[in-house]
């Protein structure tokens, strides 16, 4: 059984940091959450991955290389243009052979991971295998629709009027049989050649499909709150380790991660939570359920429950909570001008400031 990782698309559908260019790559506890798709790929014991990429083929190859690290033998398939996730199937054929595949979308994150299901898949054998999760918007997804008997019978892709509250998730199981459906497709309303159009042809030609649902599901739709709380549920697992330097006057609390060549001076630091390596965290206090990346400076204050991407530096401005701060971002404070507030925002941002 092979896997095949779509992580392709333009540049164009980035959220919810409008810097960050592959949407793949997007951290979660200071790692691609690409990374947490491929590691659950190999732990279910698939080693040979083609991963399809688009525009953003440069950055998703320095991150991933050949894949040995995740033990994986990876091989890039360039997609032209993004013209849908079926037409990901098509480009891949080559490599995909004959064989049963998993198809993994990059910029979605289970849990759990998936071995369970590839397990099912195996034993089972399905002409396709899908994944479901209820969610609160699923006009946002491919939705499904299950009759009595729990078996689906039909697949909309983000439909006005969704006929359930049950979500496809962006991973899915094949036998070879679905080249013969994605042949048969022609672009959707949007242009792209739907993989729920492929499966509900399967559907329709009496073949079988198997569904579970799954509660611990994860996608990047832009919303804050989920990516606190994904970055949350990651960090309850993380292993503790302090690879930098902490000095005496400082204390560590719980499970904490200290990155190479970072120094924290007289700090407290309550886990879970991660500091990346190469910053300077001085005078600060950084609470459970926080994600500091690489290269970030924090001084003179306080966070908790949030994400800091990158470079990015917070110095002097008392207390931060429950935030998402981007790459070589900068928050400073101000005394010189009082009662006011001097904010360059990039695009979509959204900041409260305290009245
Ligand atoms: O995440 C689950 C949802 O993924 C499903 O509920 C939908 O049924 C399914 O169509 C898909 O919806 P999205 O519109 O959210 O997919 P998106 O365009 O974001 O692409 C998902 C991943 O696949 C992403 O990593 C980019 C990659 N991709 C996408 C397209 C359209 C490609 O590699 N090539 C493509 O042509």
């Amino acid at each position: 059984m092979k896997g095949l990782v779509l992580a392709g698309g333009s540049g164009s559908r980035l959220r919810p940091i409008t810097h960050t260019s592959a949407k793949q790559l997007v951290p979660v506890a200071n790692r691609p959450v690409l990374f947490y798709g491929l590691e659950s790929i190999a732990q279910a014991g698939i080693t040979e991955v083609g991963i399809v990429v688009g525009d953003t083929a440069a950055e998703i190859k320095q991150a991933v290389g050949d894949g040995s690290r995740f033990g994986l033998d990876v091989t890039y398939i360039q997609q032209e243009r993004p013209l849908g996730l079926a037409h990901g199937v098509l480009v891949a054929r080559e490599f995909l052979g004959d064989d049963d595949f998993a198809m993994y979308l990059g910029d979605n994150f289970i849990v759990d991971g998936i071995k369970p299901f590839v397990d099912e898949f195996r034993r089972n054998r399905a002409d396709a295998q899908i994944l479901l999760t209820r969610v609160l918007d699923p006009g946002a997804f491919g939705v499904a629709e299950l009759d009595l008997a729990g078996e689906v019978v039909g697949l909309e892709e983000k439909p006005e009027f969704p006929k359930s509250d049950l979500a496809l998730v962006g991973v899915y199981f094949f036998t070879p049989v679905i080249h013969e459906a994605v042949r048969q497709l022609r672009p959707s309303a949007r242009g792209e050649l739907e993989i729920t159009e492929a499966i509900q042809w399967l559907i329709d030609s009496g073949r079988s499909i198997r569904s579970s649902e799954i509660t611990g599901y994860w996608k990047d739709t832009g919303n804050v709150a989920d990516m606190l709380e994904v970055n949350r549920q990651v960090l309850e697992g993380i292993e503790p380790a302090i690879e930098g330097v902490v000095d005496e006057s400082s204390e560590i609390i719980g499970r904490v991660v200290v990155g190479k060549g970072t120094v924290v001076e007289n700090c407290r630091i309550i886990g879970p939570a991660v500091v990346g390596s190469d910053c300077h965290v001085r005078d600060a206090y950084i609470g459970p359920f926080t994600s500091v990346a690489d290269g970030c400076r924090i001084v003179g204050s306080e966070i908790e429950f949030s994400i800091v991407l990158e470079g990015s530096s917070l110095e002097n401005v008392g207390r931060v909570q429950s935030s998402l701060i981007g790459r070589r971002a900068k928050v400073t404070s101000s005394r010189s001008v009082p009662n006011s507030n001097r904010l360059v925002l990039g695009d979509h941002s959204s900041v409260q400031i305290q009245v």
